[in-house]
């Protein structure tokens, strides 16, 4: 579904320079639950961004479905991005002038092709979902931290992604409600084959996700560990013609490396 080229992403320039990314190579295929980790500052929000058409790379290339995502013009990729993909920031970004409702059903009304009372009942019924009916009058500067979270995963698959990129999505969240939002975007995976990455320093649990990366310096290594459901799951999948192809494997070096 996604397969970046070699992307890299320098920050400056001269001996101000940081290189944030360098040449990462990952492919996520449809449906399958992707788990990166790594210190702060290792480059992941920096690389989830460019995984998601928002932030162009110094050098490489990011596909989706066989298209560069990068080639599109900027309606293109806005439209893309509109109607493929699903963002949870780190930082929420929600519109402060629009309250919760109006917040979540933004992205469907981008879109269009549906009555705006359509909308309004899909949004409310995703807010139910995550806990916020509560709230829907309410703007974003009136939330708590976990209630804004919750908006903006609402926001964020209220129109069906066929990817949704997590930044720690639930990093606000107590544990309870993080297991909630966890199963949720496990069960629209399961059912709509959608694809999902997660970026976070609280791993979710092993079940959840297919594959395991670490991030550190900019580098992305996948790592091996076969012991666990996720993995398992992995073989499950394969063995049912899941394809899993571009494996890089890691050697016990790189491995440690990455694990710090
Ligand atoms: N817009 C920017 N301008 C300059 N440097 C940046 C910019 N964005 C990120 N960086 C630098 O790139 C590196 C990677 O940042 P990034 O936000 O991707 O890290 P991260 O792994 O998401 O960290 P955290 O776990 O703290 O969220 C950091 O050294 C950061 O200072
Ligand atoms: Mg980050």
């Amino acid at each position: 579904m996604i397969i970046t080229k070699n992307i890299s992403k320098t920050f400056g320039q001269g001996t101000r320079a940081v290189r944030a990314v360098k040449d990462v190579n990952i492919r996520i295929e449809e449906g399958e639950r992707v788990y990166i980790h790594g210190p702060s500052g290792a480059g992941k929000s920096t690389l989830l961004h460019m995984l998601g058409g928002l932030n162009l790379p110094t050098a490489g290339t990011v596909t989706f479905r066989g298209k560069d995502v990068y080639y599109l013009r900027d309606r293109g990729k806005s439209r893309l991005r509109n109607r493929h993909f699903g963002f949870i920031f780190q930082s929420y970004h929600l519109l402060p002038e629009l309250n919760v409702l109006e917040n979540v059903m933004l992205p469907a009304m981008i879109k269009g092709g549906e009555s705006a009372a359509g909308i309004r009942s899909r949004a409310a019924g995703l807010l139910e979902t995550v806990g916020m009916d509560g709230r829907l009058k309410h703007r974003p500067g009136q939330l708590s931290g976990g209630e804004a979270q919750r908006t903006a995963i609402a926001r964020a698959l209220v129109n069906s992604p066929d990817i949704l990129f997590c930044d720690e999505p639930a990093g606000s969240l107590d544990s309870e409600m993080r297991e909630g939002i966890y199963l949720l975007i496990r069960d629209i995976s399961e059912k709509n084959g959608m694809s999902v990455v997660v970026v976070s320093h609280q791993a979710p649990d092993r079940g959840f996700f297919h594959s395991e990366y670490a991030m550190k310096d900019g580098v992305l290594g996948r790592m091996t560990n076969d012991t666990s459901e996720g993995s398992r799951e992995t073989k499950a999948q394969m063995a049912k013609g899941f394809r899993m192809t571009d494996d890089r494997v890691q050697t016990a070096e790189e491995i440690q490396y990455l694990k710090g």
